[in-house]
């Protein structure tokens, strides 16, 4: 079961918590995991450990487990991030932007000494959009223009929805949208990544290329961890 797997990724990144912290969270299923250990971790040892979220989702669930909150303004410098994937290669390169906070993720992952990726076995792919597209969030007014740009790239765009097409599209904590693109599979994500950016009104790709350290690989068994490997 998915669970269980996302269960242990949970627990083997709460190990990696020490007193004193300031820890990057993520966003989405597995990280809301986390986010409750970490909770009850922090309120059973009596810890001073401060959050900066990645999303008013996290951010939530944070102030509901008793966690307290920081910004990047207060520590620009974490010690730890713990976030969340949709796609995981060989070389921890990671797919990320499922629940749409890619840019608030790459820029609290990116800030952090040490980021570590907990998933469960399902995210791991021999090749980066296997599986999943690639999220883009694009401001509003380039909705079409970027989508024509990434299409040019060799992309399926598509603008995602805020759950219902009626609904119209999803906007994201920043007030932008989403396009979610296929590249079936992604050929070289560093440079594919590079690309994507310089369309514009593009404000950022969930690409993570070469930011993760480690990842916490939870299945029913255990876990498995994945070091990235040295360049
Ligand atoms: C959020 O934007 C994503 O990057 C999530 O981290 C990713 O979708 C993983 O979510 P789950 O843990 O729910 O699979």
């Amino acid at each position: 079961m998915a669970q269980i797997g996302k269960l242990n990724a949970a627990k083997a990144a709460l190990a990696e918590v020490k007193n004193g912290q300031v820890i990057g969270v993520g966003t989405g299923s597995t990280v809301a995991i986390f986010i409750e250990l970490l909770g009850k971790k922090v309120k059973e040892e009596g810890w001073d450990v401060l959050c900066v979220p990645t999303s008013y989702q996290s951010a939530y669930l944070a102030i509901e487990n008793g966690l307290r909150l920081t910004t990047l303004d207060e520590h620009p410098v974490l010690d730890l991030a713990v976030d969340g994937a949709d796609e995981v290669d060989a070389d921890l390169n990671l797919i990320k932007g499922g629940g749409a906070a890619l840019t608030r993720e790459k820029i609290v992952d990116g800030s952090a000494k040490r980021f570590v990726v907990v998933a469960d076995k399902t995210k791991l792919v021999a090749a980066l959009g296997e599986k999943f597209p690639v999220p883009i969030e694009v401001i509003p007014l380039a909705r079409k223009t970027a989508s024509m740009r990434i299409a040019m790239l060799g992309g399926d765009p598509k603008l995602r929805d805020g759950g219902d097409r009626k609904d119209g599209p999803l906007v994201t904590d920043n007030g932008n949208f989403i396009i979610d693109a296929k590249f079936s599979p992604v050929k070289d994500p560093r440079s594919l990544e590079f690309e994507l950016k310089r369309i514009p009104g593009v404000v950022e790709a969930g690409l993570f290329v070469h930011l993760a350290h480690t990842a916490y690989i939870g299945d029913d068994c255990g876990v498995q961890r994945i070091d990235r490997r040295r360049e």
